[in-house]
């Protein structure tokens, strides 16, 4: 089956929070981590009959999800779950937010590589916890924790690690090494870990597989909250699921104390997109890494010839971390939103000299917002 990522799809008046920021306006709009393609047919399918049946009452967890993610995690890593260690969550960032509140004490401390996406930060300011933040060092290419400045930065009080892995902003794909050298950290010092994966499924290197830190070993398992979701991969975060996999029974207790209070059920739309996508989805995901592979070699070649911008190679998301510092503008944000082209600052993430640009979008797109970048940057002389 071939599938058509090319196809013009028009999502004005969907209530799209990427498209309706600028409409009305011509700007290409490239900020928020969705993609502008349609989800996969199983998917919609599924999704299509739950309509056509008509009843939205509340829903159990179907216990056909959580076989599907047991299965998952040992075919893909194999990484032996139990059922039992799933906890479903309406979205990751409810994860990030409860891993702070309830796996740290209110006098803990936290470590948070930066730059990282904004939620991680939220997370302990509005717990609130004390973090210290790492910042992440450029090696070979690649954005890579800086192992020595992470150990300095941990106190007596330091209770959790936080990782993005893959990494948003960076496009890091951690390697199994990198994350020995992570989780043999967390054991001298006693820390709990707290991995978001949620991108885990969208590679763009063949050969450079996802490694769960949670997977590395029985003694990293029992310390480590891991957020999942298919929500990226198959893009249907509106209508939301996600999961934390939890093997300590004590963590994963204190990690659910919100759950259908504060923190509602993933949605009966979650589910079944859920089910369908790690079922029937994969044909589909292998095409959409396909397309995304294409699509981010056209955006590092066009920044190679833009002066004044750089980036490494992505190896994982579909956003494009740039580094504009070289321009020399205190927003380059602003600067390429007057020529048209809207992407995330840098600031939100920790780095205002960047910018995060979503190339989860047909290439006919990109490609006009590529050639509207580098006029943006020809108009400056
Ligand atoms: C690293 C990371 N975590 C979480 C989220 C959001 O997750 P959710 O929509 O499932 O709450 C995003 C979305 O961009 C993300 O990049």
């Amino acid at each position: 089956m071939s599938f058509d990522f090319d196809q013009p799809i028009d999502r004005s008046g969907t209530w799209s929070a990427r498209w309706e920021r600028y409409s009305g306006r011509d700007v290409i709009p490239l900020w928020v981590a969705d993609t502008d393609f349609r989800a996969p047919p199983a998917v919609l399918k599924a999704f299509s009959e739950r309509v056509a049946h008509g009843v939205f009452g509340y829903t159990e967890v179907p216990q056909a999800l959580r076989a599907a993610i047991v299965e998952r995690m040992r075919d893909l890593y194999r990484w032996h779950i139990e059922p039992g260690w799933i906890v479903f969550l309406p979205g990751v960032v409810p994860g990030l937010h409860l891993a702070a509140r309830h796996l740290v004490a209110a006098d803990g401390h936290v470590l948070v590589p930066t730059p990282i996406y904004h939620h991680f930060k939220r997370a302990v300011q509005l717990a609130p916890r004390e973090h210290s933040d790492v910042p992440l060092v450029l090696s070979s290419g690649r954005w890579v924790l800086d192992e020595e400045r992470l150990a300095q930065a941990v106190r007596r009080d330091t209770k959790l690690l936080f990782l993005c892995n893959p990494h948003n902003p960076g496009g890091t794909i951690f390697t199994r090494t990198e994350l020995e050298r992570l989780a043999s950290l967390a054991e001298r010092h006693d820390l709990r870990i707290c991995s978001d994966e949620i991108h885990a499924d969208i590679l763009l290197e063949p050969g450079r597989p996802h490694v769960p830190i949670a997977s590395l070993s029985a003694e990293i398992s029992r310390r480590t909250v891991t957020l999942m979701s298919p929500n990226k991969s198959f893009n249907f975060p509106g209508a939301g699921c996600a999961f934390a996999i939890i093997e300590d029974a004590a963590m994963r207790r204190a990690f659910s104390s919100d759950l259908h209070a504060t923190v509602h059920d993933a949605s009966v739309f979650g589910y079944l997109g859920a089910i369908a996508a790690y079922r029937e989805g994969g044909p589909w995901l292998h095409a959409q890494l396909a397309y995304l592979r294409a699509n981010r070699d056209l955006v590092e070649q066009a920044v190679a010839r833009m002066p004044g911008l750089a980036m490494v190679q992505v190896e994982a998301t579909y956003l494009a971390w740039i580094d504009a510092s070289a321009l020399g503008v205190a927003d380059p944000h602003a600067l390429f939103l007057e020529h048209g082209v809207a992407m995330s600052p840098g600031a939100q993430f920790g780095a205002p000299e960047f910018v995060r640009l979503n190339f989860g979008t047909q290439r006919a797109h990109l490609t006009e917002a590529l050639r509207r970048l580098a006029g943006a940057l020809e108009a400056r002389g």
